[in-house]
């Protein structure tokens, strides 16, 4: 099928939903959820542990209903066609499918089945996806045996054996080391370069930040802000330059000529707020001239999306310090 009709502004959305609620006893998970997510894009759910984000995927994916609302999944709708979406996506749950007392090959064969792929299908799309995730020299090992990040992986070929359009994944790489993070990314970016619409849960700013063409921040059962990365950042303050001195006489003096300055005592550092426009370091640079002080570091700090988060999910006075 030609891509260029299933993605862009025109096509139709992957998924869209419209008021989804969901409660478990008393307690409201999803309080009005609306959705809507191009094709061929990628879309990033982000929130607090237990602010209903595998709830999302589950309903979005069928293995669990709604209480209400609608929502249109690769064109069919949950409730009257749940069959035609599960036949178009994959998932990839926060918690592994892969089964560790068989190898990794089985394990995808075992897919291939499920999928009623002809045997000779199977094992050659098997092969090809073992091959493209690097699992090709480990696939006739037990899959018990596997690192995290190799488990991730075949969690991922297993779901993509069926060729699905839309794929739903759920903290990808959470427990993963930074340089299998960057492969997960590597393959996730793939992915959406073959034109799959991806859906995918995270913990990590910066994950979002990276793979995402959109990104909403749940919390309390809705959605408290949707937008691009860039987007979400002009929402909240947080931007300032920090200043760092070795010597603490110098430091005090600097405080004292930068009385607006937030001060840490322990690490000698000053936080200035501020845009970080060439006008306003200059100023500042001059003002510490004019003191007689030198500062022995200076970094300059933008609003980033740990910043959106923590100030929308409501845990901080203090939006724009963050820890790298
Ligand atoms: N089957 C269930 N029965 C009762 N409560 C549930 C059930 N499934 C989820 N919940 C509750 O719904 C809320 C949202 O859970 P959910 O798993 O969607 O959160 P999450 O955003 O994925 O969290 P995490 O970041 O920890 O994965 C939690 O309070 C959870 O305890
Ligand atoms: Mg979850």
């Amino acid at each position: 099928m030609p891509t260029s009709r299933w993605v862009g502004p025109h096509a139709p959305p992957a998924i869209s939903a419209l008021g989804l609620r969901k409660s478990y006893g008393d307690r409201t998970v999803l309080d009005g959820i609306d959705l809507r997510i191009p094709a061929g894009s990628v879309f990033a759910l982000l929130g607090p542990n237990g602010a209903g984000k595998t709830t999302t995927v589950r309903i979005l994916s069928t293995l669990i209903t709604a209480d209400g609302g609608q929502a249109q999944v690769a064109g069919h709708d949950l409730t009257a066609s749940p069959g035609g979406v599960r036949a178009a996506i994959g998932v990839t749950g926060q918690f592994s499918a892969v089964d560790g007392l068989i190898t990794g090959e089985e394990n995808m064969l075992l897919m291939a089945d499920l999928h009623h792929l002809p045997r000779r299908e199977g094992r050659r799309t098997a092969a090809g996806l073992l091959e493209r995730f690097g699992l090709a020299e480990v696939a006739k090992k037990p899959a018990a045996g596997y690192s995290g990040g190799m488990r991730r992986r075949l969690d991922i070929a297993m779901t993509l054996v069926g060729n699905p359009r839309i794929i739903f994944l759920d903290e990808p790489t959470t427990g993963l080391d930074p340089r299998s993070r960057h492969t997960m990314w590597g393959i996730i970016r793939e992915l959406v370069a073959d034109g799959v619409t991806v859906f995918l849960t995270t913990q990590y700013l910066e994950e979002a930040d990276q793979l995402a063409d959109r990104i909403a921040v749940l919390d309390q059962g809705r959605i408290a802000a949707e937008g691009t990365a860039e987007e979400l950042k002009r929402l909240v303050p947080g931007g300032h330059v920090r200043l760092r001195f070795l010597d603490p006489a110098a430091y005090h003096r600097a405080a004292s000529a930068l009385p607006g300055a937030g001060r840490d005592d322990d690490s000698l550092a000053l936080r200035v707020p501020g845009d970080g426009t060439q006008r306003e370091l200059r100023s500042l640079l001059d003002r510490l001239d004019t003191a007689g002080v030198e500062a022995d570091e200076l970094t300059v700090h933008t609003p980033d999306l740990d910043d959106v988060f923590l100030a929308l999910t409501g845990g901080t006075d203090q939006p724009g310090e963050t820890h790298r």
